[in-house]
């Protein structure tokens, strides 16, 4: 695709590195968004192959629609992949960005959580396909927040390609796992190195164990797919004029059971438990927020007039992954030296 521009959100991420590596293998010119553009969060992308050529990183956030425009701006299509934190906003910005560009196809990345979630009067038995939403009333009340703002934001983005004629297109994956291709960690695969830590599987939970991993986990089916499956979707629905409306992603499923079985006949000797100062640490996981997204939180806050309170931690760590992080960004650091 040789003379075709795209623009990728939030392009140093999990599933965004890999779709910037399919374009740019595929000739197409990429305009990546990134908070950050420090070699640290960029390096991956600047090392794919093209990228010299054809790689256009932009600093830009969602919330500064001046930015998102300029990043937006000559570009035929757009893939819109930021995580969550100013869920509306951000996704409006970018669509009214898309717009004021005159793009071709704004594609969305949507996730299964808008879709299977405890569906208002969908039929017992029913296959759940495209037309299924999860309901937010629900998810609201078991105080999920995730499906609840992949919902809106979703229908907000779909509304508006009604309202505007825009084209948008939304991908609904599973769960997705796979390589890496960033340096750090995203939320999807810490949470396989928190589950290969799970002290019982509907079993004896023995606390003097600790593990750092969930005391119990409820043995359920997962909708999962491999985030170069993901990236592979999200190119052909572009491509692919005939494409409207929702697409679900979720190719296999698996029980948390044979995850787990599967995870530790790969990995036998994972070792949770490290030697060293971490031994005095109680490995307890901690509830974690970017500062910038702390910002960002605010500002949604102030933007929507919203009232009570707001928890605002959306990613967790434990205390063993953290240190090895820590210890490999800050080498020099004397106190955390062997
Ligand atoms: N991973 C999964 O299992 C899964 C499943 C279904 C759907 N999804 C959806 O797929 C999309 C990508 O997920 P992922 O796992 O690839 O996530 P990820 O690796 O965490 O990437 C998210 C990206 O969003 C950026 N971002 C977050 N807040 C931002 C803001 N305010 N302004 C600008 N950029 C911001 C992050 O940039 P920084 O690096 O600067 O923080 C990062 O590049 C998300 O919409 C997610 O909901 C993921």
């Amino acid at each position: 695709m040789a003379g075709v521009s795209v623009c990728v959100t939030g392009a140093g991420g999990y599933i965004a590195s890999w779709l910037v590596k399919l374009l740019l293998s595929r000739g197409y010119t990429v305009h990546g968004t990134v908070r950050d553009l420090s070699d640290m969060k960029t390096g991956h992308l600047k090392r794919l192959q093209n990228a010299a050529e054809n790689l256009r990183l932009f600093k830009a956030d969602l919330l500064d629609y001046d930015m998102m425009a300029a990043a937006i701006a000559g570009c035929q299509g757009v893939f819109h992949l930021q995580m969550l934190a100013p869920a509306v906003t951000g996704t409006t910005n970018v669509l009214k960005a898309a717009s004021a560009a005159k793009v071709q196809r704004v594609v969305v990345v949507s996730s299964i959580v808008a879709v299977e979630i405890n569906p208002k009067g969908w039929p017992e038995g029913k296959v759940r396909d495209e037309n299924c939403w999860s309901d937010t009333e629900f998810c609201r009340k078991i105080k999920s927040w995730y499906p609840v703002a992949k919902v809106i934001a979703e229908e907000a983005a779909l509304e508006y390609g009604r309202q505007t004629g825009l084209d948008v297109v939304t991908l609904n994956p599973g769960l997705v796992f796979g390589p890496q291709l960033q340096p750090m960690v995203n939320a999807s695969s810490q949470f396989l190195i928190y589950l290969l830590k799970v002290r019982s599987l509907h079993g004896i939970f023995d606390p003097s164990t600790d593990t750092g991993g969930p005391d119990r986990v409820r043995d359920k089916l997962w909708h999962i797919v491999d985030v170069r499956d993901v990236a592979d979707a999200l190119l052909l629905i572009y491509e692919s004029p005939e494409a409207s409306g929702r697409h679900i992603c979720a190719p296999h499923v698996i029980s948390v059971r044979d995850l787990l079985n599967l995870l530790k006949s790969k990995y036998p000797d994972y070792t949770c438990l490290t030697k060293g100062p971490a031994d005095q640490m109680r490995n307890k996981l901690w509830h974690i927020d970017d500062v910038c997204d702390v910002a960002d939180a605010l500002l949604l806050l102030y933007e929507v007039q919203a009232s009570g309170r707001h928890i605002c931690a959306p990613h967790f760590i434990s205390a063993y992954e953290l240190l090895p992080l820590l210890k490999n960004m800050y080498p020099d650091y004397p106190c955390i030296a062997e």
